[in-house]
């Protein structure tokens, strides 16, 4: 039996060995070809857009050669935290990371550090004190985002008097937000509302009012859910302000339903940019698509490679988003892809 247990110990001795000959070969090979071990943790599979993510990371890191070892968080924090711990314990060249919500990070990234080991932070936004912490974000403006939405509505209403709401009363807005403490759901928050309380500094004729706001946790079954109770116990939406496209389809599922027509009876108002979300632009089932690119992938990969040869970065990089309006020509808009 113990004779056993020694060699049980000696062959996992002799593949650690081994593991560990094989890393300083990849090292080597690293600074003549450019090849490098990227750790990257993503935080799941919620919507259609975070495939597309996904996808692009796995793409982009496939055509420059890199390896990627990929981890899936299943929507939970702490699963991200081991995947970066178990990045610095394999000793990844770099780590890419989407982190699922902004706080909580201090303690890993220290250990990534005294690692050695640079970080990319992507898609979404971390809030910490000591920010030498990481090397650089790359990702979406979600502030830009919010601030969009509610540009859209401004025009929409204020340029459309003939318009069929309630003139004797705001305009009564719901919004559905997503993942709670996460970046986006935060930033979309603030912007859209910056937007409103700066015209209301003004004198409006017409008033914008948030009635009520609830987190779809970025899902469609949720958008679901969370609509059949809303109808149940508000009257007179005019508006939905919805943080992203899954939660919208479900919102039109319910309308569709109720008998409700969706950008007619309410104006919708999504983030994301899914195909699903452009299709419904087109049959004036949404009013105005505010895109959130996803595909992130060559960017991160550029931006890892920099990193892997020691090369600093920007400390912010934001992706290209476009807003997509009702009224607008979209029938050369190449298929989205996700
Ligand atoms: O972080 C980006 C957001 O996450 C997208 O808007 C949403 O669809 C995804 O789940």
């Amino acid at each position: 039996m113990k004779s056993l247990f020694h060699l049980a110990v000696l062959c996992l001795s002799l593949f650690c060995l081994v593991l560990g000959g094989c890393r300083k070969q990849e090292k080597v090979a690293d600074t003549k070809t450019g090849s490098f071990i990227l750790g990257f943790s993503q935080i799941g599979a919620e919507s259609a857009w975070r495939g597309g993510n996904t996808r692009s990371v796995q793409e982009a890191a496939a055509a420059a050669g890199i390896q990627l070892l990929y981890f899936n968080a299943e929507q939970k924090q702490e699963n991200q935290i081991k995947a970066l711990r178990s990045f610095i314990a394999y000793q990844v060249d770099v780590i890419a990371f989407v982190p699922i919500v902004s706080d909580g990070w201090e303690h890993v990234l220290s250990e990534a550090r005294d690692a050695r080991i640079p970080v990319l932070i992507c898609d979404r936004e971390i809030d910490i004190l000591n920010d030498s912490l990481y090397s650089g974000y790359i990702g979406t403006n979600s502030l830009r985002q919010g601030q969009k939405s509610a540009e859209f509505l401004l025009k929409k209403f204020t340029g459309n008097p003939e318009g069929n709401w309630d003139k004797d009363r705001p305009i009564r807005i719901v919004e559905l937000s997503g993942t709670e403490g996460s970046s986006v759901v935060v930033k979309r928050a603030e912007g859209f509302r910056e937007v409103l309380a700066e015209y209301h500094s003004g004198e409006p004729e017409i008033k914008f009012e948030i009635i009520y706001s609830e987190s779809g946790d970025f899902l469609r079954s949720k958008g679901y859910e969370l609509m059949n109770l809303i109808l149940d116990k508000l009257q007179d939406i005019d508006v939905i302000y919805s943080h992203n496209d899954s939660m919208t389809l479900g919102v039109i599922d319910v309308m569709k339903e109720r008998g409700i027509k969706p950008g007619v009876d309410i104006v919708i108002v999504t983030i994301d940019a899914e195909q699903a979300a452009i299709e419904a632009l087109m049959r004036g089932e949404v009013n105005c698509v505010v895109e959130c690119n996803p595909m992130q992938g060559p960017d991160i990969i550029r931006l890892a490679t920099l990193l892997a040869k020691g090369e600093p970065i920007p400390k912010i990089s934001y992706m290209n988003e476009e807003v997509f309006e009702e009224g607008d020509d979209l029938s050369g808009l190449p298929p989205r892809g996700y």
